[in-house]
């Protein structure tokens, strides 16, 4: 079964953030997934567009842009301008998402919706025709290394139904405590993309904890 893997830099060792990526890349990892958190729309503030700019030149992985913040178009120029490929936000947190969605396909960048684990799925249907990508939350957003909420697997499930039934192209990104036991039950229930942050790196530690490894266990599962 074919699918893509993101390592988030969340959980990267953020003095050595170079080498971190390019273990990813050499790894086999898709891409890099780059969460940027405002302190309004979660609790934590992470980093802003500048950590795209200070990535794009050492790595030829697509960037992938998780937005947590509030009014998330205010980010959409400067993050292309740096190089982002993929950007998602929440459903929760724009004021027009179709706008939004206009916006980001005007600038070129694959366009994904994101939904928290409390917002069902009806509440992105309309917008599935407009979207290149959703990502389904499967843990509450803000803070990496937490469990798995298994009512995801349903979640997943249903939404790859609806763009089964509406004959679409949509990919299903998951992002949230998965890891080397979960990662096989998630791409069967329809994910086509995965997000690791806490399993891939180890604070402070992932290169001595071997990325390549823990990459291709999660391969493994799959
Ligand atoms: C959480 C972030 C995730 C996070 C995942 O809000 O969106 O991308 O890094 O971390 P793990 O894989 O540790 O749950
Ligand atoms: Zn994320």
């Amino acid at each position: 079964m074919s699918y893509k893997i993101f390592p988030s830099i969340l959980s990267a060792d953020f003095a050595n953030l170079a080498n971190e990526v390019t273990e990813c890349e050499a790894a086999g990892a898709t891409g890099i997934h780059i969460d940027i958190m405002d302190g309004h729309f979660v609790p934590p503030i992470t980093f802003g567009p500048m950590i795209v700019k200070s990535i794009k030149p050492v790595t030829n992985l697509i960037l992938d842009i998780h937005l947590m913040v509030i009014d998330p178009n205010r980010y959409f120029h400067e993050l292309s301008d740096f190089g982002a490929d993929s950007i998602s936000f929440h459903v929760e947190s724009s004021k027009n998402i179709k706008s939004d969605l206009e916006l980001l396909s005007d600038l070129g960048v694959k366009r994904s919706l994101a939904i928290n684990p409390d917002t069902p799925i009806n509440q992105i249907v309309p917008f599935l025709s407009q979207v290149d990508q959703v990502l389904i939350m499967s843990v509450k957003p803000g803070y990496g290394g937490q469990q798995f909420i298994s009512s995801s697997i349903d979640k997943i499930a249903d939404l790859k139904n609806l763009i089964k039934e509406k004959k679409i192209s949509v990919d299903i990104q998951v992002d949230g405590g998965i890891n080397a036991e979960n990662a096989g039950q998630v791409i069967l229930a329809g994910a086509d993309s995965i997000v690791a942050g806490s399993a891939v790196f180890n604070i402070y530690g992932s290169i001595p904890n071997n990325i390549d490894e823990i990459i291709s266990n999660i391969k493994k599962e799959v």
